[in-house]
C-alpha cells in the first residue's frame, strides 16, 4: 500500500473517498458555503492507495491553536478527515496512515496533536487520550429561573453581564466578523479550546454558527457597546429553543446570554448543547434540579508528539517533581522523564531516578490539559503510581487554571 499526500487536483477524488468511508454521498454546494471539506489544506491531506494505485483511505489535519493551561497558545494538528472503504477495513490501513501522518507531524515539528473521535476504541492505540469533555444541558422552561444578583462592584456601580450591558438580536447573516471576533478572544483565555482560522469564517464551513444554517444570535455587548459574548440558537420542534455554542469572554456574560436564552417566550425547554462538566450554570438556577445533563461525552483527543516541549509550553499552577515513566508503544519508544515545576514554568528533562508515576502516551495526553485527574486513571487501573503520594502530586500539578473545555468541530 502506498500512502502520499494529496495536491488540490485530488480534491475530488479525496472527498469521493472520505465520503465513501462514511457511507455517505456529497453534498452538492450552495449559495453561501458551508461545505465543511472546502477547509481542507491539500497538501495536508493524505490517501491511501492499493497496489493498482486505487484510493481506500483518507486523512487530513488542519493547522490549528490551542489553548493550553497558563494561556499559552501552541500550534496543533487538527487531524480529521480519517476513513478507510468499508472493503479495504481491518487490514491496517489506518494504523498505516496514522504512522505515517505522526511521523511526518514530528519531522515538521509539530508537538501535539488532536482530534475528535467517532467511535472511542479508534485512538488510545495510536497514543491519543480524551482530554476534555462536554455536556448537553436541557433546562424546561417553567424552571428556567436563576437565583443570581446581578453583579455590582462594592462601590454599587454594575460590572460586567449587569445592568449597562445589552443583549442584541441579530440574525446570522448580519453578524458580520463580530462572532469570528468574540470566538478568538474567548479561546485565548480558554484552556481546551482551539482556534478557528478566518479561512473557516470565510469559507462558511463547519457547523452553525460558522456554517450559513438560519440562526438567531443573542450578541452581548458591554457598558461601551463592544460585543464580548454571543449565543447562536434557533427554535425547532416543540418549541424547543437549541444554543449551538454560548461564548463569553467572561462568566458574567455567560449568566447574561443564558438569562436572555432562558428568559425567551414561547419556548417549552432550553438546550445547551456544549456546556463543560462543572459549569457554574446549573448552580445558578434557583431548582437544582432543572438542568439535566445528558450527552456527557469526550470531545478532545489529544496526542504527545514530543513530550518535553509539550510539558514545558503548558502553564503550571503548583511547584512539585515528578519522574514520568512514558511508554509509547505504537512509535515503539520509552522514555522516563523529572518534571520540576517553579513559579508556573516547568522544566522537563530525561532521567534515571525511580519513577513515580509509570504511563501510556495516551494518559499523558489525558492528563496533559487538566481535565483528567491522574488520580482517576490510576483508579481506573491505567496509571501505575510507585508510592502513596504520586497520584496527589500528580493531580496538584497537572491541575488548570479552569476546567478545559471545546466545542469547535472540525
Ligand atoms: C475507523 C476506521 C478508519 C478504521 O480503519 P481500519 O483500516 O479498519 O483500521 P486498522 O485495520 O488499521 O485497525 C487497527 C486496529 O484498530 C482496530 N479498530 C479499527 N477501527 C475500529 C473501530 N471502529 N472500533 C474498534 N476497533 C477498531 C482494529 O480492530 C485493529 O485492531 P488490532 O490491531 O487489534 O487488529 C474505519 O473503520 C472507518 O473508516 N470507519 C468509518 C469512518 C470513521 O469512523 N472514521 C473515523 C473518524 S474519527
Amino acid at each position: 500500500m502506498e500512502i502520499r499526500s494529496t495536491t488540490d487536483k485530488d480534491l475530488d477524488v479525496f472527498v469521493d473517498t472520505v465520503h465513501a468511508a462514511f457511507g455517505r454521498f456529497p453534498e452538492t454546494p450552495v449559495e453561501g458555503g458551508g461545505l465543511w471539506w472546502s477547509a481542507l489544506e491539500m497538501d495536508r491531506c493524505l490517501l491511501a492507495l492499493t497496489a493498482d494505485g486505487r484510493p481506500v483511505g483518507t486523512a487530513a489535519e488542519h493547522p490549528f491553536e490551542l489553548t493550553l493551561p497558563g494561556e499559552a497558545i501552541v500550534p496543533v494538528a487538527g487531524v480529521t478527515a480519517v476513513g478507510v472503504l468499508p472493503s479495504h477495513r481491518r487490514q491496517g490501513v489506518l494504523s498505516t496512515m496514522m504512522r505515517h501522518q505522526l511521523t511526518a507531524l514530528r519531522a515538521r515539528g509539530d508537538f501535539l496533536s488532536v482530534l475528535l473521535a467517532s467511535e472511542a476504541p479508534i485512538y488510545g492505540r495510536f497514543g491519543y487520550g480524551p482530554a476534555t469533555y462536554t455536556q448537553r444541558l436541557t433546562v424546561p422552561r417553567r424552571q428556567a429561573a436563576l437565583a443570581v444578583r446581578r453583579a455590582r462592584t462594592a462601590a454599587g456601580a454594575p460590572v460586567a453581564g449587569s445592568d449597562n450591558d445589552s443583549v442584541e438580536v441579530l440574525r446570522r447573516a448580519e453578524c458580520g466578523e463580530i462572532l469570528e471576533e468574540v470566538y478568538d478572544r474567548y479561546r485565548r483565555a480558554q484552556p481546551g479550546a482551539l482556534s478557528r482560522p478566518h479561512r473557516w469564517w470565510a469559507l462558511r464551513a463547519g457547523q452553525p454558527p460558522i456554517s450559513p444554517e438560519p440562526r438567531y444570535v443573542a450578541v452581548h455587548r458591554d457598558a461601551d457597546g463592544v460585543p464580548d459574548g454571543y449565543a447562536s440558537y434557533s427554535i425547532g420542534e416543540s418549541n424547543t429553543l437549541t444554543v449551538d455554542e454560548t461564548i463569553a469572554t467572561d462568566d458574567a456574560v455567560f449568566t447574561a446570554l443564558a438569562r436572555f436564552v432562558l428568559g425567551h417566550d414561547l419556548v417549552s425547554q432550553v438546550v445547551f448543547k456544549h456546556v463543560p462538566p462543572g459549569h457554574p450554570l446549573r448552580w445558578q438556577l434557583a431548582d437544582f434540579r432543572a438542568g439535566q445533563v445528558s450527552d456527557d461525552m469526550d470531545w478532545l483527543w489529544v496526542r504527545l508528539l514530543d513530550i518535553p516541549q509539550a510539558l514545558t509550553a503548558r502553564g503550571w499552577f503548583t511547584d512539585g517533581e515528578l519522574v514520568l515513566d512514558v511508554d509509547d508503544p505504537f512509535l515503539g519508544e520509552h522514555g522516563r522523564y523529572l518534571l520540576t515545576v517553579r513559579e508556573g514554568k516547568a522544566d522537563c528533562i530525561p532521567t534515571d531516578r525511580e519513577p513515580d508515576l509509570s504511563l501510556d502516551v495516551r494518559d499523558l495526553g489525558s492528563v496533559y490539559l487538566g481535565g483528567t485527574a491522574p488520580s482517576t486513571l490510576v483508579r481506573a487501573g491505567h496509571i501505575r503510581a510507585h508510592h502513596p503520594s504520586a497520584a496527589t502530586l500528580a493531580d496538584a500539578l497537572f491541575r488548570a487554571d479552569r476546567p478545559p473545555h471545546c466545542l469547535h468541530w472540525f
